[in-house]
């Protein structure tokens, strides 16, 4: 008999965001499949004994092709399993669960969605910005920073003209292209003096925030500040002076950019992704090697739910972390 498959979102960072639902889906799964930016807490609910398949991001740069990742999904649930794929956030905000059911249902594979904590929300609310707010803003628009596949990350890249009208913008995947995101609003008519937000690392432990405005955003042209980010933008963002109660104060945008070195992250501990994988992560470009996650799936990429949770290095962008997050978030 054909087993189910669920996309569940993992939420944002912090487990305890994590559904009802999604602990009970993940206490009754046989396998696992797990993206990036998922929390090591959250594999806490898996049941002992089932297999959690990585396919996220190694390395910072190859991963397991979407392609693969439909197909694994398939076989196992043609072998009857109960199939988890864990994403973070919310499978249908810019994780490619919409992509994964549609192939789910080509295939007549039954399968259901768990909808996650976006990071588009909760990053912004453990920020202290409240994306909609009866004085201040009326409409929110989720974008994408990441530029068209095969493109240069110029301000022509990142089409925006038809939300920079929005009164609020969360732009998703932008650590590459902050500075093209806001110039981008700027000539759709936005205000320099617009109040801007960068958040990295939205709900963990490491959460950073930094805040200035559009035209300085549009200033940090070729920096990197790190990931994962995300960026609201709109008169909201500037609540977070007054608003903010989860982590560091907000510092100024301009330090964005300078954040810790590779050798430095593993003493200070701020991790952004376990080692289960970072493939989702700024975008959709996936290149690399596939690994094959079955029977003979290379050692590190199949783990058994117990020992997981307790040995998962914590690395991001390549860069493993003694240091991980040891209790929430
Ligand atoms: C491929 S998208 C997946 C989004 C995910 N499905 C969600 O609902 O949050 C990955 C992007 O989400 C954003 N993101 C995810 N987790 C984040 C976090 N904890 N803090 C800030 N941004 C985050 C970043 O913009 C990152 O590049």
């Amino acid at each position: 008999m054909t087993g189910k498959v669920y996309l569940v979102g993992a939420g944002p960072g912090d487990p305890r965001l994590l559904t009802l639902r999604a602990a009970e889906v993940l206490g009754q799964c046989d396998v696992v499949l797990v993206d990036a930016l998922v929390h090591r807490g959250v594999l806490e609910h898996v049941r002992a004994g089932a297999e959690i398949l990585d396919v996220g991001k190694r390395g910072g740069h190859s991963c397991v092709p979407q392609e693969e990742i439909h197909r694994l999904l398939i076989e196992h649930a043609r072998l009857g399993r109960t199939v988890v794929r864990l994403k973070g956030g919310d499978p249908f905000i810019f994780g490619r669960g919409g992509e994964e059911a549609e192939a789910l249902e080509a295939a007549g594979i039954p399968w259901e969605v768990v909808p996650g904590v976006t990071s588009g929300i909760a990053a912004a609310a453990y920020a202290g910005i409240p994306l909609l707010h009866r004085r201040y803003a009326s409409s929110v628009a989720f974008v994408t920073g990441h530029p068209q596949i095969g493109s240069a990350c110029s301000a022509a890249d990142i089409p925006l003209d038809g939300h920079a009208g929005a009164d609020t913008v969360v732009v998703f995947m932008c650590g590459k292209t902050l500075a093209s995101v806001a110039r981008s609003l700027l000539r759709h008519g936005r205000s320099p003096s617009t109040p801007a937000a960068v958040i990295r690392s939205g709900t963990w432990r490491n959460q950073e925030v930094f805040l200035g405005t559009l035209e300085e955003l549009a200033g940090l042209e070729g920096a990197s500040p790190g990931s994962p980010v995300l960026a609201v933008i709109g008169a909201v963002a500037g609540l977070a002076t007054k608003l903010h109660w989860f982590g560091a104060a907000p510092k100024p945008l301009r330090s964005a950019c300078r954040h810790p070195t590779a050798g430095t992250r593993a003493q200070t501990g701020p991790a952004a992704a376990f080692d289960l994988g970072a493939g989702a992560l700024e975008g959709s470009q996936h290149e690399g090697d596939a690994l094959s996650l079955g029977a003979d799936a290379p050692e590190g990429t199949r783990h058994q739910a117990d020992a997981l949770g307790r040995q998962a290095a914590v690395a991001f962008d390549g860069v493993a972390y003694a240091d991980g997050l040891e209790s929430p978030p």
